[in-house]
């Protein structure tokens, strides 16, 4: 059995005959440790996807498990990283980070000694006592991946997390989430409108096809689990991206 198994999910957005069909049938499957990147045009249903499986969001119809379970509310074992990382003004970075702590009662001293950890992981050590607004937009992306890590989710949703960032800054984070990936374990569904993002940090590349979202084409990522920028330049992930821009029709070739 699958750890996500996401399974003919239909969501309908307002009324039978008026309403957007956002989701229809779609289905994906990942094991726990994966790490899963979504593609898709802009509109197809990416974010309804995720807040279904989040539990944030009724479906009409289908069935989403997690570790075996029926999701039918939100639940505790999952982070979420949005696209803008939405951290509260007036709390510093460490009490930003120990949030999710605070409204599941367990902001304790270990739950402190956790979140100076991960900031640690992340470089922000020295910012823990700082406010968001003395961040760069990068540091501020990294807090929001420490508060969706602080309690030990198995599960990361993660929207387009890396979208606002700069190329370079971008390309740091990646090699951020998969030094954590490794350390955490967590399983991973990242949703990206980059095609190389997408190729590099995932172990399996889903491609939605326009609303209502099915899913248009998988493919395992064949390249090795520990990676560096340079791999980049290999025949192996242009081939991968070549079959993911085929999949979205911007190579024609469907
Ligand atoms: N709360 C809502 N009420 C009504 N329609 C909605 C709602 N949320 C999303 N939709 C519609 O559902 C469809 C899918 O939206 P969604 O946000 O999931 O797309 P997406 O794939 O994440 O797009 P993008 O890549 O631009 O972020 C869109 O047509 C959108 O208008
Ligand atoms: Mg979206």
């Amino acid at each position: 059995m699958a750890f996500v198994e996401v399974t003919n999910v239909r969501k309908l957005f307002g009324g039978r005959d008026t309403g957007v069909v956002a989701l229809d049938e779609a289905n994906l499957a990942f094991d726990e440790g994966e790490f899963v990147a979504l593609l898709g045009p802009s509109g197809c249903g990416k974010t309804t996807l995720l807040k279904i499986v989040s539990g944030l969001l009724p479906k009409t119809s289908g069935s989403v498990r997690v570790g075996g379970k029926e999701i039918t509310g939100p639940y505790p074992d999952y982070g979420f990283v949005f696209q803008q990382a939405s951290l509260m003004p007036w709390r510093t970075v460490r009490e930003n980070v120990l949030f999710p702590m605070e409204i599941l009662g367990k902001k304790d001293k270990e739950a402190t000694m956790r979140a100076d950890e991960l900031l640690g992981l992340t470089g922000l050590s020295h910012f823990a006592d700082s406010r968001p607004h003395e961040l760069s937009g990068g540091m501020q992306q990294r807090v929001s991946l420490c508060r969706a890590l602080i309690h030990k989710p198995k599960l990361l949703l993660m929207d387009e997390p890396f979208g606002a960032l700069d190329e370079f800054t971008r390309l740091e984070m990646n090699d951020l989430l998969l030094k954590i990936r490794d350390e955490t374990k967590a399983s991973i569904l990242f949703v990206t409108h980059s095609i190389s993002e997408a190729v590099y940090l995932s172990d399996r590349v889903v491609i939605f096809s326009r609303r209502p979202a099915r899913v248009q084409l998988e493919f395992k990522v064949g390249l090795p689990r520990v990676r560096t920028q340079s791999v980049r330049f290999t025949p192996e992930f242009t081939d991968a991206e070549r079959r993911a821009s085929e999949a979205l029709g911007i190579l024609g070739a469907h």
